[in-house]
């Protein structure tokens, strides 16, 4: 049995999905459902014994312990966190409380329920923390990709409360020997993702003849990796990486978010032409830029791949491709989280999950 955080949530849920389609493992679900969770997302799985959801705080102790103790989980896989850095930038608060209390509350409960572990299941158990790139901060035009071994850098609220949450896990490793694992990854794309974040927004609101916003000059650059890459990788650091590592993943794809934005509209006009046979381009309008924008991030993967043996599956052509399609074949998915109305599918599917 695995403990997930934020398996509700765009990585999170993948994660659950491909785990159950690979194994029989069970997995308990721990997820506040902010706006960023969506049960839809794991409807595949009503009824499938192997997922047991729970709706609580991760920040929560006493739940966090009851988890613990009734599940007895072999590894607790951290994904759940405040993601999105333009509503850090809006509203820093939630992101210190979740990101940061909230991943210290857990440490504390899984180190207390780790110390009772007999010794062969505590030595085999692991701590898994799921982290960004972004707390390295910005890349000049030529630099070198981030390192593992890259100074920590954040530029954003988002990108600092990630930062302050893997220090952290790196503490209750070095201090109280809490077999930590952290993964430091690129941007994700692919199903499920909330279209705040850059490539679900442009597919949705090219579709409802939207605005496409770019910001600024769009040639800040980010790297790109299908979420189910991330999943892949996530798996093989559980199973083979060394305790107290960090393991940066990424999928070698750097881009403009300009380009990002024209790929995307050129796929669009192919697969769902616009009734006036204009490109979808002509939507982008260039808007004011984020404050504090990073120009460029860029992952070097090769300790992951030398170690590990990982590498991304997919390019950047085949997961956008995959990406685009998923959106046009879910225009439910999409009309319930504009809606609002995916909120209730809990009370509707799953009545009394609540903690
Ligand atoms: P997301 O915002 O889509 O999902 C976050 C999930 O966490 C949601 O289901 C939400 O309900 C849950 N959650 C939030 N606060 C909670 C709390 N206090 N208690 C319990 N659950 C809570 O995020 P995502 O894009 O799936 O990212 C998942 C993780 O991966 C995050 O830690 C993020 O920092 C990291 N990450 C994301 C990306 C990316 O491109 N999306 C890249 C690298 C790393
Ligand atoms: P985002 O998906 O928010 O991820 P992050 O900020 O974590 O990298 O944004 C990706 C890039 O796209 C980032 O440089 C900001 C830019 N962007 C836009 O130009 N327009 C948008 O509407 C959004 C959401 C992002």
């Amino acid at each position: 049995m695995i403990l997930v955080t934020g398996g509700a949530g765009f990585i999170g849920s993948n994660f659950v999905l491909d785990w159950l389609a690979q194994s029989d493992e069970p997995v308990v679900n721990l997820d506040k459902l902010t706006y960023a969770g969506n049960l839809e997302n794991l409807a595949s799985l009503q009824g499938d014994a192997r997922h047991v959801f729970v709706q609580a705080d991760l920040a929560d102790r006493a739940v966090v312990d009851r988890l613990l103790a009734q599940h007895k989980p072999r590894a607790v896989l951290h994904f759940a966190a405040e993601s999105h850095v333009d509503r850090s930038i809006h509203g820093p608060e939630d992101f210190m409380q979740t990101n940061i209390v909230g991943t210290f509350r857990l440490l504390e409960a899984v180190r207390a329920y780790w110390s009772g572990l007999p010794n062969a299941e505590r030595s085999a158990f692991r701590f898994l923390h799921v982290s960004t790139d972004e707390v390295y901060g910005t890349l000049s035009k030529d630099a070198p990709p981030f390192a593992e071994t890259n100074p920590y850098e954040p530029n954003s609220p988002y990108a600092a409360s990630k930062a302050a949450s893997d220090h952290l896990v790196r503490a209750w490793h070095h201090t109280y020997g809490l077999p930590t694992l952290t993964t430091n990854c690129s941007n994700n794309y692919g199903p499920y993702q909330f279209p705040e974040k850059l490539i679900p927004l442009m597919i949705v609101n090219a579709l409802a003849d939207k605005p496409l916003p770019v910001y600024g000059d769009g040639l800040q650059v980010r790297d790109w990796l299908y979420v189910q890459d991330h999943c892949s990788a996530i798996r093989r650091v559980l199973e083979a990486g060394r305790v107290g590592e960090t393991y940066n993943v990424g999928g070698w794809n750097e881009k403009p978010n300009i380009e990002i934005v024209h790929r995307v509209c050129e796929l669009l006009d192919g697969l769902r032409p616009r009734a006036d046979g204009r490109s979808y381009k002509a939507q982008i309008v260039h808007v004011q830029d984020r404050p504090g924008h990073d120009r460029r991030y860029a992952i070097d993967a090769r300790k992951i791949e030398w170690e590990l043996g990982w590498k991304p599956a997919e390019t950047f052509e085949t997961g956008i491709r995959k990406t685009v399609q998923w959106y046009l074949d879910h225009p439910d998915w999409v009309q319930h989280v504009q809606s609002g109305s995916y909120r209730e599918w809990v009370q509707r599917h799953y009545g009394a999950v609540a903690a």
